[in-house]
């Protein structure tokens, strides 16, 4: 290994004890905390829906089992064995610009990210409100979703409601609050999901739907559902972001990081297929199957299962049941969001935790807003043909996080070497799926990394549609 001397004990170079996770289990919740967010939720339902149901599924699954596996490993490693969020761990292995420039991409994306996962956030808090004060059929009416989203008042301060929430969780620290509160969520949130799903698939006429989602049949595989299923893996395991390097950092030497990796694996997996279970068999029986329905795209939980629910016995109960699981899943995913910037900026300033968190609340209010108005008084505002939202959206999913992970696959091929990321693993565990990461980080990762980019790319630029 090329890198300069680290450390074993969480103490990072400068010599400042870090805060480190209690233990396995508040850390494996942190990180599936981060992981299942609206990506699980919101996301993964509406895209195995477009993209052929169970096809979309097992190629989900082949993805995660390998790549996902691999990518995960990588940064937690690289973290664990700096000690330090992006920056800082890039350029402890040296001083070369590229080192710095793949530190810094890491860093950025998910400062950009929060503002606008933020302003979707608050959408869910004003969903959780009508649905608390027992309005089933106001959420379901045909103009409340564009009405609420282009009153920028209100979607203002939904949204500042929400960052404020995962703010002071911050200022509480990694393991008195962030790790206190997975703890309590992501229990109550499977909890949440078991009754919803198995309420879903219960209805008369859901067992078509539940058939669709999780029976492969390859007449519907086409090459994008491999595109799609890789951009969703991203976006819900938090890959290339920094974030699985800042918690990585703040794992014990003697943490099993290969049997947590597999435990958040399936842990986002399992929430992101019981969605599947919650949203498209009930939008199957409410609609008897109407395909056309299920391709709604990003509208399929906010317009679409509304109609569902206020369609059902219990819509109000269900609907609450439903909106405030998804507001915890969204919290720890902002919550990850937030710390990984809270990080780098207390780190690379030398400032106090609680100044770096004021000025992330600062940035995050501020580009939040211009999303909010984007939807609003500032609609006429286009970037490239997009909202402001969706431009965020786009330009860290789509062309930041692949260059992002091109960059982390990169680091561990020229610079720590495959003995570098194998001495770490092994610390702590068998490393058996040893063989199959290196495959995949070395010759698999940067070519489906290149074709995502050029397909983002293409899909904007209108030569192809995704
Ligand atoms: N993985 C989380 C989710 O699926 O919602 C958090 C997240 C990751 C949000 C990446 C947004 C994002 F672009």
């Amino acid at each position: 290994m090329k890198n300069k001397e680290h450390n074993s004990t969480g103490t990072s170079k400068d010599g400042r004890q870090k805060t480190t996770f209690s233990g396995n289990i508040g850390y494996v919740l942190a990180v599936a905390g981060s992981a299942v967010g609206l990506g699980n939720i919101w996301r993964f339902p509406y895209l195995a829906a477009k993209y052929g149901g169970g096809i979309f599924l097992l190629v989900y699954l082949i993805l995660m089992l390998t790549f996902g596996y691999a990518m995960i490993v990588s940064e937690t490693a690289i973290g664990r064995m700096t000690g330090k969020s992006p920056v800082g761990a890039f350029s402890s292995f040296g001083e070369q610009k590229w080192l710095k420039a793949g530190g810094w991409i890491n860093a950025v994306i998910p400062m950009l990210i929060l503002p606008y996962y933020s302003v979707i956030g608050g959408w869910v808090v004003r969903y959780c409100v009508e649905y608390l004060k027992g309005d089933a059929s106001e959420a379901a009416g045909d103009t409340f979703f564009g009405g609420f989203i282009s009153d920028s008042l209100v979607s203002e301060i939904c949204f500042a409601v929400f960052v404020l929430a995962v703010f002071f969780v911050i200022i509480a620290g990694v393991k008195n609050g962030i790790e206190a509160v997975s703890k309590i969520i992501m229990p109550l949130l499977i909890l949440l999901a078991v009754i919803t799903a198995a309420y879903s698939v219960t209805r008369p006429g859901a067992l078509e739907g539940v058939k669709y989602f999780l029976v492969p049949n390859f007449r519907d595989f086409s090459i994008m559902t491999v595109v799609a299923a890789m951009g969703q893996m991203f976006y819900s395991l938090s890959l290339a972001m920094g974030i699985l390097i800042t918690y990585g950092s703040y794992l014990k030497k003697d943490s099993d990081i290969e049997r947590n990796t597999t435990r958040v694996e399936w842990f986002d997996t399992g929430i992101a297929i019981l969605a599947g279970l919650m949203i498209i068999p009930a939008v199957f029986a409410f609609t008897g199957g109407d395909i056309k329905t299920l391709k709604a795209g990003p509208s399929l939980m906010f317009i679409t299962l509304p109609k569902v629910f206020d369609s059902m016995g219990f819509g109000n109960l269900i609907g609450s049941v439903f909106f405030i699981m998804v507001l915890f899943a969204a919290l720890t995913s902002a919550i990850s969001l937030f710390e990984t910037c809270t990080a780098t900026i207390s780190e690379e300033l030398g400032l106090k935790r609680t100044l770096s968190s004021v000025i992330v609340l600062t940035v995050s209010l501020l580009l939040g807003t211009a999303s909010v108005f984007g939807y609003g008084i500032w609609s006429f505002v286009k970037i490239f043909g997009m909202q402001i939202l969706d431009f965020f959206d786009f330009l860290t999913n789509s062309l930041m996080m692949p260059i992002s992970a091109f960059f982390i696959c990169l680091l561990v091929i020229k610079v720590i070497g495959f003995d570098g990321i194998e001495k770490e693993v092994r610390l702590s565990s068998q490393f058996r799926r040893q063989p199959m990461y290196y495959v995949v980080t070395k010759y698999i990762a940067p070519f489906f990394l290149l074709i995502i980019l050029a397909s983002s790319l293409a899909n904007t630029l209108g030569l192809i549609t995704i």
